[in-house]
């Protein structure tokens, strides 16, 4: 079997290390790297090629593997120009582009979206939206900490003493735990809201405050993700988060619902409360923003209040992005390859099955069908 490992069209990071090279080797598995693919990730093509990769152009990808690996989706062209026997591994978000996956379920190819990856245990270390949102919550961070016109940790010196910074972090799941840890680490003081009362530990044992909003609905079958909320709830909610927001230095926003709008927390209201110079980082900036202000890919100014929609946080960190990617495309592709070193597709297996996006122009995984259907 082939597989192929396309360049990164606008993002520097790589799907697999030279290190995942060596391990596909063993297993009986030709890998083309495209030329330069990891030169953005900084791994060289030289690494690669000492890895027992061949170095090729695209074009040669697209038309000899069998297994074509590119993180970002491929153009519509290229999707086109496919052979049908191939299998796509990439990231569609295919709850939010129901329109890619009607293409490429009409052209009858097998697509594989790793942003599906079930949150179970068995597929934790697979599971590569958690890896990004690791990257994102840490930079989230540092970004809000290299804006901000103070210090984080408290201060005792000759000058007198300077009070701690006050961060509120919105959302608790991956990337808020991790930019609770920072925060904590770099000597905030940090409060949390979530809408799952299940992280309330996680949050306290990080050294966060936890602040109860009642009446949230929830949902165990969600698998760790939250469910939409009432009108009345939301109300309720964004009247207390004021409160917190106006005396907070920092807020860090990273409340999701997968594939909807991302709920609206942080209004005008409460930015032009908030004190001057400090700094919002809206990490769910692509899926709509948290903040009423938030404009995706930008930073802002709105009453001295920078609004920060950073939205591809683990295209800054690309080393590490790409190392976390290829282990857990590694850990995924176990798999789906066989001892000989053949591709094996077998959907009984949950995770296979559960992100699987299209195969024989039929949509696989429950979910993006019943967005579709
Ligand atoms: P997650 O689903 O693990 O966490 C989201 C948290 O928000 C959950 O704990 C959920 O209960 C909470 N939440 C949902 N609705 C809420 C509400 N109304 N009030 C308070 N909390 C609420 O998601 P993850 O993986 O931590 O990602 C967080 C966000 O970061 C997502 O929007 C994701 O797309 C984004 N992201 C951004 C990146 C960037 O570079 N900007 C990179 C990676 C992820």
């Amino acid at each position: 079997m082939k597989t192929g490992i396309l360049k990164e069209t606008e993002d520097p990071r790589v799907a697999l290390l030279p290190e995942s090279v060596l391990s596909l080797k063993k297993s009986g598995v030709e890998v083309m790297m495209e030329q330069g693919a990891g030169t953005g990730a900084f791994f060289p093509d030289e690494a690669y090629r000492e890895a027992g990769a061949a170095l090729v152009g695209r074009d040669t990808i697209m038309q000899e593997a069998d297994l074509i690996i590119q993180i970002n989706p491929l153009s519509d062209r290229e999707f086109r120009e496919l052979r049908k026997e191939a299998v796509v591994i990439t990231m569609l978000n295919p709850l939010v582009r129901t329109d890619i996956v009607q293409k490429v379920r009409d052209l009858g190819l097998t697509v594989f979206s790793l942003d599906m990856i079930p949150r179970i245990s068995r597929a934790q270390a697979m599971d590569v939206l958690s890896s990004m949102a690791t990257i994102a919550g840490y930079k989230a961070v540092l970004d809000a900490a290299g804006h901000l016109p103070r210090f984080f940790p408290m201060f005792m010196s000759a000058a007198g003493t300077i009070k701690p910074a006050k961060v509120l972090v919105l959302g608790a799941g991956v990337a808020g735990l991790q930019a609770i840890a920072i925060a904590r680490k770099l000597g905030a003081v940090v409060e949390v809201f979530d809408v799952r009362s299940e992280v309330k530990e996680q949050v306290q044992s990080l050294g966060g405050k936890f602040i109860e909003v009642e009446g949230a609905r929830e949902d165990a079958a969600a698998g760790g993700y939250a469910v939409e909320q009432t009108k009345e709830f939301e109300e309720k909610q964004r009247q207390l988060i004021f409160n917190h927001v106006s005396g907070s230095d920092v807020v860090i926003t990273t409340a999701q619902i997968p594939g909807k709008k991302a709920p609206l927390l942080v209004t005008k209201q409460a930015v032009e409360a908030m004190p001057h110079g400090s700094i919002i980082v809206d990490l769910a900036a692509s899926s709509g923003g948290n903040c009423e202000l938030t404009q995706n890919g930008k930073i802002i100014q709105h009453n001295q209040v920078t609004i920060i929609g950073e939205s591809n946080y683990p295209a800054t960190m690309p080393s590490d992005a790409s190392r976390m990617l290829a282990r857990n495309l590694m850990n995924f592709l176990n798999l789906l390859i066989t001892e000989e070193g053949t591709l094996k597709l077998d959907f009984e297996d949950e995770i296979v099955r559960g992100t699987c996006v299209t195969h024989q122009k039929e949509i696989i995984n429950e979910r993006v069908k019943s967005f579709i259907d």
